[in-house]
């Protein structure tokens, strides 16, 4: 071995004086060896495919049967191809069971039309089309002309073996199978519409609803709920407005009540218009987002903060819901209520105070809400 700069045996040189190698570009023995052991390899494949029977001759009613069953799974395809699309116009999607009936249409569906296309594809190419073992040679990056001009007739020889041309069955029930698929997006378009025209303007509550909770861990029934109910000070529950169940109605009108000690809202003018349009300390804002519309539900107690998840905009729950931090621009909107002869909390207004509920749309509006 040889020496180092310290005088001590080098242990990465080789007895010869030469560098070791530990990976990488191999020796030129091994390359020698490699090109050698391909070679052998490459006779012994010649040899085998010499000894190897001639393929035979497929008859015509094989052909024609495994054409039939080949054709059978496409039209399975488009069957399900067309349920999918019959499903997608058909079945409502206005709550949350029906979505849920959907998608689980859909999905069959759409399974089944990709399944049948290819099982059909892969039976097409088992049953009919040649069983060749085929050996394909490296060489350069660009073919030559030659190489080119044998490449496309092999592909017209290609195309003509799959039996695409003189098969019109297979071609029309291929196309078939493909169709619907192919217009689904068209209907995927149905979700960009319609146009919202006046909901972005409107929202279900109005004077006298009363406030509907989901079940707890006493009831699972959801309940009415009842100003005895709301006694805990910094308390946070989710409402939505009595009768209302379709769909988007309640996304809109979802709630969040909070009690509050009176005395700690704040003494301004956001703080004031918040406490006379609640009860006791007791006030409902909307649970949108006034950014992007995410719900909110993330209410700590000790802060007063209400934090959306989505973009960590902060709303002071003692301060009219002003904005403390985050993207959204304006607070969330106030839901005037009051208690009825029963003691139930109702609503006492149609509107909303701080402009309507929803995302940053409103910013743009006449309703944007500007005072401090
Ligand atoms: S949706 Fe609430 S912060 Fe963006």
């Amino acid at each position: 071995m040889a020496d180092n700069d310290n005088g001590q045996a080098d242990p990465f040189d080789s007895p010869a004086g030469s560098k070791r190698r530990f990976g990488g570009t191999p020796t030129s023995a091994e390359v020698a060896e490699s090109l050698a052991a391909r070679r052998r390899a490459e006779r012994g494949d010649r040899a085998r495919s010499a000894e190897a029977p001639p393929e035979r001759e497929m008859t015509e009613e094989e052909a024609r049967r495994g054409e039939r069953l080949v054709a059978t799974w496409f039209v399975v395809a488009f069957l399900a191809g067309v349920a999918f699309l019959v499903f997608y116009w058909l079945v409502p999607t206005h709550d949350a069971v029906s979505a849920s009936l959907s998608n689980k249409l859909l999905g069959t569906c759409l399974t089944i039309a990709l399944f049948g296309l290819a099982i059909g594809i892969v039976l097409w190419v088992r049953k009919l089309m040649p069983n060749k073992e085929m050996t394909d040679e490296r060489h350069e990056l660009r073919s030559s002309d030659e190489d080119r001009e044998q490449f496309a007739d092999y592909f017209v020889d290609t195309a003509e073996s799959t039996q695409i041309t003189k098969r019109p069955l297979l071609r029309r029930t291929l196309l078939l199978a493909a169709a619907p698929l192919g217009l689904a997006p068209l209907w995927l378009l149905r979700d960009l519409g319609p146009l919202p025209d006046k909901d972005l303007f409107t929202q279900p509550w109005r004077k006298g609803m009363r406030m509907v909770v989901a079940g707890t861990e006493e009831s699972e029934e959801p309940r009415l709920l009842k100003l005895a109910d709301v006694t805990d000070f910094g308390i946070a529950l989710s409402t939505l407005p009595e009768g209302v169940h379709e769909f988007n109605e309640t996304a809109k009108a979802a709630l969040l009540i909070i009690r509050l000690h009176p005395d700690e809202i704040q003494d301004n003018k956001r703080g004031r218009v918040q406490a006379e349009h609640g009860v006791d300390g007791i006030c409902a804002f909307s649970k949108i987002c006034t950014h992007a519309g995410c719900p909110i539900s993330l209410y700590e107690r000790e802060t007063h903060h209400l934090f959306c998840p989505c973009h960590q905009s902060t709303f002071d729950m003692i301060d009219g819901a002003n904005v403390v931090f985050g993207p959204a621009a304006r607070p969330l909107p106030q839901l005037a209520i009051t208690v009825d002869d029963e003691g139930y909390l109702v609503a006492d207004a149609d509107y909303f105070i701080n402009g309507p509920i929803g995302p940053s749309f409103w910013e743009r509006g006449p309703n944007r809400n500007t005072d401090g």
